[in-house]
């Protein structure tokens, strides 16, 4: 039985009445995870090294995370790499791989992708002089589909960049059955797992992504960027890097010191979340992770379908409708403009932020334009309390 009361005693933030509805812009931190990464910058900590405790603790941080995202992406930890944000890894990862790209080649975006998996791909692209191609998704279902990825892949295709869950509308496209299309094609997968990370299990061999990025600061974790790859990928790719920094995989992709105590403050986010399943259900972290996401998944779904049932009640116009979504809601209601929604709830407690959020495209496909709309997502601390004073300020607004 998932807990939320228990969770929700673990943070802190949450004490201050406030119902926290802008969870895909960033979730609130439990203690448990503040404390390491307050624990780390506290305690001695050097460079990594072997030969002073505070150089070996730095060592066992670093190994720590990469074992820990690992567990809860099912990945190789040799080919977890840190960075700062998922879009400055995006970016990277976009001109390294654009320097093997030649005339005529051709990558492949989405429209229903947060611009962070957009933009680096396309800049890098017309740097590269190769063309680029877009998915389209149907802005009545926001459905993206494996025919709408199979109408734009050709013998040229060297890398399609997809999002693994739409952080505007919620749409999750069938990543595995994509990822097999993709890769008959001889192209690359990068899959945005943003979004997605934070409300189900992730398996990144069961999704086919070659290179799958996340953010744990989206799953209660410290504000940085996660890659997993294979080692034997990254092996084959050369990023900018300083003369004296190693060459190793996946050092190689990391530039500059690592933040010791956020990939700290990572490690303990995925002991918290492995902590949140039924605590039968096996023995690895792994299968305490998976059980703990599925946990997650029901509760937040459950929530979800409460603000649906409501927002219709109310007359809401809505723009989530794909079949397979997370509890993300996109939603304008009558009579009320968004920025006063954003306001109002505001003035009640509420926090639901209105706009694009950097899913520019996906916006303009729904016919938003670059403002979007109200938008309101879920997190693991998110409860019936938090609905009820939504659906009720959302009430006295209408
Ligand atoms: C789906 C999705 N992709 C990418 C990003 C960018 O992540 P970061 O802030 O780590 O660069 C976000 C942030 O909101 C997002 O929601």
């Amino acid at each position: 039985m998932y807990d939320v009361d228990a969770l929700r005693t673990l943070v802190p933030a949450l004490s201050d009445g406030t119902a926290y509805f802008d969870a895909p812009g960033g979730t609130q931190t439990p203690a448990p995870v503040a404390g390491v990464v307050a624990r780390t910058m506290t305690s001695g900590i050097s460079n990594r090294g072997t030969v002073t405790a505070s150089e070996r603790r730095a060592e066992e941080v670093v190994r720590g995370a990469r074992n820990a995202m690992a567990d809860l992406l099912g990945a190789d930890p040799r080919g977890v790499v840190f960075g700062r944000s998922m879009t400055q890894i995006t970016y990277d990862l976009a001109r390294t791989l654009a320097a093997g790209w030649s005339e005529g080649d051709e990558v492949v975006v989405s429209r229903l992708d947060h611009d962070a998996n957009v933009r680096p791909w396309v800049q890098a692209a017309e740097r590269a002089g190769v063309t680029v191609r877009w998915i389209d998704f149907d802005p009545q279902t926001a459905e993206l589909t494996v025919d709408d990825v199979a109408a734009v892949l050709t013998e040229r295709t060297r890398l399609v960049a997809l999002t693994a869950a739409s952080n505007l509308v919620g749409t999750r496209p069938d990543v595995a059955a994509i990822s097999r299309l993709v890769h008959d094609a001889g192209a690359l997968f990068a899959v945005d797992g943003v979004h997605a990370t934070a409300h189900a299990g992730t398996d990144v061999g069961a999704l086919g992504a070659d290179f799958h990025l996340c953010s744990p600061y989206k799953f209660m974790g410290p504000h940085c960027g996660v890659l997993a790859a294979s080692p034997e990928l990254l092996e084959t790719l050369h990023p900018d890097k300083l003369a004296p920094s190693t060459d190793a995989v996946p050092e190689r992709f990391e530039l500059g010191t690592l933040p010791y105590e956020l990939l700290a403050g990572t490690s303990a986010t995925v002991d918290l979340i492995a902590s949140l399943g039924s605590g039968d259900s096996g023995t690895t972290r792994r299968e305490r992770v998976l059980d703990a996401m599925a946990a997650i998944e029901e509760h937040e779904d459950r929530l979800r379908l409460r603000i649906e049932n409501g927002l219709v009640d109310l007359g809401a116009q809505l723009w989530s409708r794909a079949a397979r979504r997370t509890p993300t809601l996109l939603f304008r209601l009558p009579g009320v403009a968004d920025a006063d929604v954003h306001r109002g709830l505001a003035e009640r407690g509420v926090n639901a932020p209105a706009g694009s959020f950097y899913a520019l495209e996906c916006s303009r496909r729904l016919g938003l334009g670059d403002t979007g709309a109200v938008r309101v997502g879920l997190a693991p601390y998110s409860d019936a309390g938090d609905v009820d004073r939504l659906l009720t300020a959302l009430g006295e607004l209408v």
